[in-house]
């Protein structure tokens, strides 16, 4: 049985997207093979097929985030044909990736998706959120403390700041002027546009999800905790702060907490538009130009 899958062999720009004809993957034990309803389109799947994580020249597949139905089950996974699921699968240099008819996923890196959500809202949920959700562990702030989330409208912005208002901390985001209402409504007690000074050492810890390093280490105080999202890239430790980057791991546990919240409202999935399968290359074109509120959709 062959499927439509999107890879890459040649890096390059969205022209380097390829909707190739591959076998239909196998499950092997502890994994599931989900059949793709849709699969939103990430900064990662744009820096992969751009060739920023390198490779041999081998096909690559695109897609880390999906939303589906399991359709096949291997030796010691725990689901059955039919569950209704979200899941993310990572890998810089995976030959399949989710955007593709079928994907093929470890058992406990799936959840329930949410009641609530239809497919296409249900798959921009997995790596944004558990990003924002393991930003914060990282940062290891008590309830009551001041957050910075820069990057606050971006995907994993977002969700940082409505899950760090859920935990009880005070939240400062920084982002467009246009974004104030949206960022208020999810949880932001105060807002900074971005071409704002930034207070100096006014803030307990900083998610920067907007990556701008050392202009959003000032902010935080002596002893207090950044958390980037370019591993290697972070700025360089001072003042006692403790510096960290993410890299954001599959967790099913983790992303069915995530799809709960969802459905009550405190997690809130936006999707900004949808292309089919075949216009993946258009996708990456429409994400490269910026200015998305929300994911973009992939469906096979
Ligand atoms: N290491 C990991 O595990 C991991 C996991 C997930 C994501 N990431 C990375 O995290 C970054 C954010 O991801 P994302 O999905 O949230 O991207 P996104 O949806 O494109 O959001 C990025 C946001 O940053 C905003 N921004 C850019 N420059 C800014 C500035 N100077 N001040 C304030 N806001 C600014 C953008 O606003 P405009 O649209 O107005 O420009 C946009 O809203 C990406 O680089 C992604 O690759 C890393």
């Amino acid at each position: 049985m062959f499927m439509r899958a999107a890879t890459v062999s040649r890096f390059g720009g969205p022209e380097a997207v390829e909707i190739t004809k591959v076998p239909v993957p196998e499950p092997g034990p502890g994994q599931v093979r989900v059949k793709v309803a849709a699969a939103a389109l990430n900064p990662v799947d744009a820096a992969m097929r751009a060739g920023v994580f390198g490779g041999t020249g081998e096909r690559v597949g695109l897609g880390w985030d999906v939303a589906g139905t399991v359709d096949s089950v291997g030796p010691g996974a725990h689901w059955s044909p039919g569950d209704r699921v979200i899941g993310l699968a990572t890998g810089h240099h995976t030959p399949l990736g989710t955007h593709a008819e079928y994907a093929v996923l470890p058992a406990d890196g799936i959840a329930p998706a949410p009641e609530t959500l239809d497919d296409i809202h249900a798959s921009a949920l997995p790596l944004n959120a558990l990003s924002a959700a393991q930003a914060l562990d990282m940062a290891g702030l008590r309830p009551g403390q001041n957050l910075l989330v820069t990057g606050a409208a971006g995907g994993v912005g977002a969700h940082t700041v409505e899950l760090a208002h859920h935990r009880g901390l005070k939240v400062t985001a920084l982002a467009s002027a246009r974004d104030e209402q949206f960022l208020r409504s999810r949880g932001a007690e105060h807002f900074l546009p971005r071409d704002a000074a930034l207070p100096s050492a006014a803030f307990d810890g900083a998610v920067d999800a907007a990556v701008l390093g050392e202009a959003a280490l000032a902010p935080v105080r002596d002893g207090g905790a950044y958390v980037g999202v370019w591993p290697g890239q972070e700025p360089a430790p001072e003042r006692d702060i403790r510096v960290d980057a993410l890299d954001v791991r599959a967790d099913g546990t983790r992303l069915a907490e995530l799809s709960r919240l969802a459905d009550q409202g405190i997690v809130l999935a936006r999707v900004a538009g949808t292309f089919p399968l075949a216009d993946a290359a258009a996708a990456h074109a429409r994400l490269t130009e910026g200015g998305l509120r929300g994911r973009l959709v992939i469906v096979p």
